[in-house]
């Protein structure tokens, strides 16, 4: 082994794990995105020279093996239990007067705690050879009593020390060479849930309804590296050590774990009276609106173990804990108007516009109405008095029409319009689809946001197109489609208003730079019902060329990783349309690069399946897996009579002991590495 080079690989992860730390718990980088990224790099480029020095703990490694089938179950080392919650300020009293007297003589003091709205885990870390500790296993909480094993999806959680330095273990006074559990929160930011839903939108998928749902949807994904997009952070709440190395209390416990390197929340205290607590909700809500993310409550916990562990349990919820829970922000308003957009698939969406209201931190002037029936069910006329509310939600919602004398009845109902506000052509309502669509091909509104759709930035990224360059494109009758953009002229852009030379040049450029942008993106401006970002960008590696997507039947289309029944269908229902064929010729003309770089593969193995189980020495699952695909073979999730081979590497599990009670050939890394070089030795 080259000692120096082993060195130098150690002490620059050291080193990222540091700038991960300051970047992703503490939030104060030292150094710009660029050289955490030069870093990174530096430490891929050594690492693939010496592959034999790849270890799992390697900052390189976070995105690593997929659990091909779904997720194991395991049980948790204790129940993870729920809270008992109170909902108002007499709740409160009652619960601290029931602990003071179950505590006798012990300390009664409160920690308090935001409630997070994400879902809880538990991260298992075991003790290391240097005397630091590794993530072992990160489950669900599931029942309680048994969770999934999402390990694979908790290593991309930035936030999550993968690696955890014995310096650190001292530091949190924990002692080394025993392992321990953390659990805590797993959320979504209010950020990257609306990126999400952004994209989800790109793809026309219906948006997730709140950040829990979403996170919990993420950490369930079959797919590392969209979880590791999702940028989902954890806080630590709990330290779940051996016996007698318990910290005394919550307080410590917390301490312990930002010493540990995890992220706690800060917005926490110490409280001792009902009206402490009262004051710490306050700030919470006022401090809610600004956050980032979602919370629903504020937890108090009795500090002191010794006074936890006199109190005890009910059957599902510690006596020592409540959560306060917020009550959902509803305001009463006025109903003015309900206005209908016209989505790029023609899809007609109501919304209300509201007299402005105050509600939870936020000013709110529309809702969502969803459809046609959502209105019907609420029975809403124009003018009434509506409740609206913000709850999990970051989007409000109409939940009531308000009937007293108050609030008198609305004058005139809505009618649902049967022509397309932006065009004019009949809609229609397919039967058993909740919404109403304009089918004209040529309609102005599709067509506005068909245009702002392809300039996206995550799509042919056309710096400048936005929404006022496109209105002005469409008021003049200079764009028809999207292939107009490319013989736009500078002396029609100058004529535009508020166009002057120099921004009509930029965006020529910008146009002219988007023929560039490659297949996977084309593919994505488009605007193919369900071919977001990753599903694109492997139909592009698949097949290298528009021709031969637009030639594939579905069974080709679904060889394609994610590529299911509903997504080939949707593609293949795109190009049966003449009107998109002639769009396809019309981009091509215009000199729109549409290929790819086609990933190799070869047959040397095919008709081969394998099995991956256990950590291998120096290959990540993901790629073995893709050095076993190139080759032409598959890889299956579980092991049958059907598997041709099993490759296993430390700490395989059951589905070893298969391969034996099959008969199943195994074989190591270096086995796998020596058939792939040379098919001959594979028994076919
Ligand atoms: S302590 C045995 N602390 O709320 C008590 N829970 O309603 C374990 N939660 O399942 C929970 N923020 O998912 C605790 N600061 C916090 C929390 C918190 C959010 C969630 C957690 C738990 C649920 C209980």
């Amino acid at each position: 082994m080259s000692e120096p080079a082993a060195q130098k690989i150690e002490k620059l992860r050291e080193e990222i794990r540091r700038h991960e730390h300051l970047y992703y718990v503490l939030d104060t980088p030292e150094i710009s995105d660029a050289q955490f990224d030069a870093l990174m790099n530096e430490l891929k480029r050594l690492e693939a020279d010496h592959p034999e020095l790849v270890t799992p703990d390697s900052p390189t490694q976070r995105v690593g093996g997929k659990p091909a089938e779904g997720f194991r179950k395991a049980s948790h080392s204790r129940p993870m239990l729920s809270l008992d919650n109170a909902y108002s300020a007499e709740e409160l009293a009652d619960w601290d007067r029931r602990v003071h007297e179950l505590a006798g003589n012990l300390p009664v003091e409160y920690a308090a705690e935001l409630k997070l709205d994400g879902l809880s885990v538990a991260l298992t870390y075991a003790p290391a050879s240097d005397g630091g500790a590794r993530l072992l296993m990160g489950l669900t909480r599931g029942d309680g009593a048994t969770g999934e094993d999402v390990t694979t999806n908790i290593r991309t959680i930035r936030s999550v020390p993968i690696s955890i330095h014995a310096d650190h273990l001292q530091k949190a006074r924990l002692p080394q060479g025993q392992g321990f559990e953390v659990r805590g929160e797993a959320v979504m930011p209010e950020a990257a849930f609306e990126r999400l839903n952004e994209e989800r939108e790109r793809q026309g998928l219906p948006p997730a309804v709140n950040p829990r749902n979403a996170a919990a949807g993420t950490l369930r994904t079959l797919e590392p590296g969209i979880v590791a997009a999702r940028g989902l952070v954890f806080y630590g709440y709990f330290l779940l050590t051996s016996g007698e190395y318990w910290p005394q209390g919550q307080t410590a416990t917390l301490d312990a774990l930002t010493a540990l390197g995890f992220r706690v929340n800060p917005h926490r205290g110490r409280v001792r009276t009902v009206d402490e607590m009262i004051k710490f909700i306050e700030k919470a809500e006022a401090d809610r609106a600004t956050l980032g993310y979602e919370i629903d409550g504020v937890v108090f916990k009795v500090d002191a173990y010794a006074t936890q562990r006199r109190l005890g349990y009910t059957g599902r919820a510690p006596r020592w804990a409540i959560a306060y829970k917020f009550s959902a922000q509803q305001a009463i308003t006025r109903l003015e108007d309900i206005m209908i957009t016209v989505g790029r698939s023609g899809k007609l969406t109501p919304t209300a516009m509201l007299t402005p209201v105050f509600v939870g931190g936020v000013t709110v002037s529309r809702a969502t109405l969803h459809n046609a029936d959502f209105i019907e069910r609420l029975g809403l006329l124009i003018g009434d008095s509506v409740k609206v509310e913000r709850g999990g939600d970051v989007i409000p919602k109409v939940v009531e029409v308000v009937q007293d004398a108050a609030h008198p009845r609305g004058t005139h109902k809505f009618h649902f319009p049967k022509n397309c506000p932006a065009c004019g052509n009949a809609v229609v309502r397919e039967e058993g689809e909740a919404d109403y669509r304009c089918v004209n091909a040529d309609c102005p509104a599709k067509l506005r946001e068909t245009l702002l759709h392809f300039g996206h930035r995550e799509v042919m990224n056309i710096e400048g197109l936005g929404e006022a360059a496109v209105q002005q494109l469409l008021d003049r009758g200079l764009v028809h489609s999207v292939a107009d953009l490319y013989s736009l002229t500078e002396e029609q852009l100058v004529d535009l208003e508020r166009f002057a030379e120099k921004s009509a040049r930029t965006l020529l450029n910008e146009i002219e730079r988007s023929r560039k942008a490659g297949l996977a993106r084309v593919l994505m401006g488009l605007g193919i019902r369900f071919v977001g970002e990753r599903t694109a960008e492997l139909l592009a590696q698949e097949f290298g060329s528009i021709d031969a997507i637009m030639a594939a039947g579905a069974e080709e289309l679904e060889r394609v990783e994610e590529v299911g029944p509903r997504i080939s269908e949707a593609i293949l229902d795109f190009f049966s349309r003449p009107a998109n064929r002639t769009l396809v010729e019309s981009l091509k003309n215009a000199g729109v690069d549409m290929t790819a770089e086609k990933k190799q593969r070869s047959d040397k193995l095919a008709g081969l399946t394998f099995v991956l189980t256990g950590t291998l020495p120096t290959l990540t699952r993901v790629e073995a897996k893709q050095r076993i695909e190139s080759a032409g073979a598959k890889v299956s999730g579980s092991v049958s009579k059907k598997t041709s081979y099993v490759v296993a590497g430390e700490e395989a599990g059951s589905k070893l002991d298969k391969a034996h009670e099959l008969k199943i050939p195994v074989l190591d890394e270096p086995g796998l590495l020596q058939m792939l070089e040379d098919p001959s030795t594979a028994q076919k």
